[in-house]
């Protein structure tokens, strides 16, 4: 079953074609792989699909319901929820309420004046908990190291209880042991039945991880299938190393 179709999609950024007539299915439950040089349209994809910016041209097919507009505070009710390559939270916010303003889905004001109630805050402990940064939950965001920030935007992305999950880079700069945190949390919204969509240039992580991988470059698409096929073409890798 395809949870969610992108048709056709384009968008020019004064004389860049950043996304050039890309078309997209993603397979509900399964994790699928958009991969690319850099520059080739990947985070722009996403910011389309997520109406950060409106397309030139494309539509969207969302659990079967065709959009020909969409805006980004509606995709909270399509089930899509993404994280940023370069990482956006509410900074001057503790660790703690960054994941409760989204469990409450109350807004910034209402969540930091109101009383949570026991069952938020025990929600709230079990994300931060798996993103290892309960022990943090009082520290303002801006405070946090990179990786432990990537962290708490994935915990923000999980706290949406999402259909569809897009996440932009999110093992860049990650040590390790966040790594290894990050690749169980996507198993586990796998298993769960949730859609994602995986960009990632590490390519061990791609062939772990990818259940279907596409490949993009210069806003157009170039080769998909599974990752084992996919990667050992040599015009994949000829075209990811720009030769
Ligand atoms: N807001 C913007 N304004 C102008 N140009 C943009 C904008 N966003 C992206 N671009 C351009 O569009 C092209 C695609 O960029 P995009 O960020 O989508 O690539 P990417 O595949 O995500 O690359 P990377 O792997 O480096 O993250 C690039 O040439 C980029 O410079
Ligand atoms: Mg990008």
């Amino acid at each position: 079953m395809i949870a969610l179709e992108v048709k056709k999609m384009k968008k020019n950024f004064g004389g860049v074609k950043a996304v050039d007539g890309l078309s997209l299915k993603f397979e509900k439950g399964q994790i699928t792989s958009l991969i690319g040089p850099n520059g080739a349209g990947k985070s722009t994809m996403v910011n389309l699909m997520t109406a950060m910016y409106p397309p030139d041209a494309g539509k969207m097919i969302v659990h079967g319901v065709t959009l020909e507009k969409w805006k980004s505070y509606n995709m909270p009710t399509y089930g899509v929820t993404r994280t940023f390559q370069d990482v956006r939270l509410f900074e001057q916010m503790s660790v703690l309420d960054n994941v409760l303003v989204v469990l409450t889905e109350r807004g910034v004001f209402r969540s930091l004046f109101e009383t949570h109630g026991e069952l938020h805050l025990k929600q709230a402990e079990e994300i931060l908990k798996r993103v290892d940064l309960w022990k943090k939950r009082d520290e303002k965001a801006e405070d946090l190291s990179y990786g432990q920030r990537k962290l708490l935007e994935i915990g923000r992305a999980v706290a949406m209880d999402a259909d569809i999950y897009f996440f932009d880079e999110p093992f860049a700069g990650l040590f390790k042991e966040m790594v290894k945190t990050v690749v169980s949390i996507l198993h586990e919204l796998k298993n769960n039945g949730k859609t994602i969509l995986l960009i990632e240039h590490n390519m061990d992580l791609i062939r772990e991880l990818s259940d279907h991988v596409i490949v993009v470059d210069a806003g157009k698409f170039f080769a998909e299938g599974e990752a084992s096929d996919v990667l050992a073409r040599k015009d994949v890798v000829e075209a990811y190393l720009g030769e």
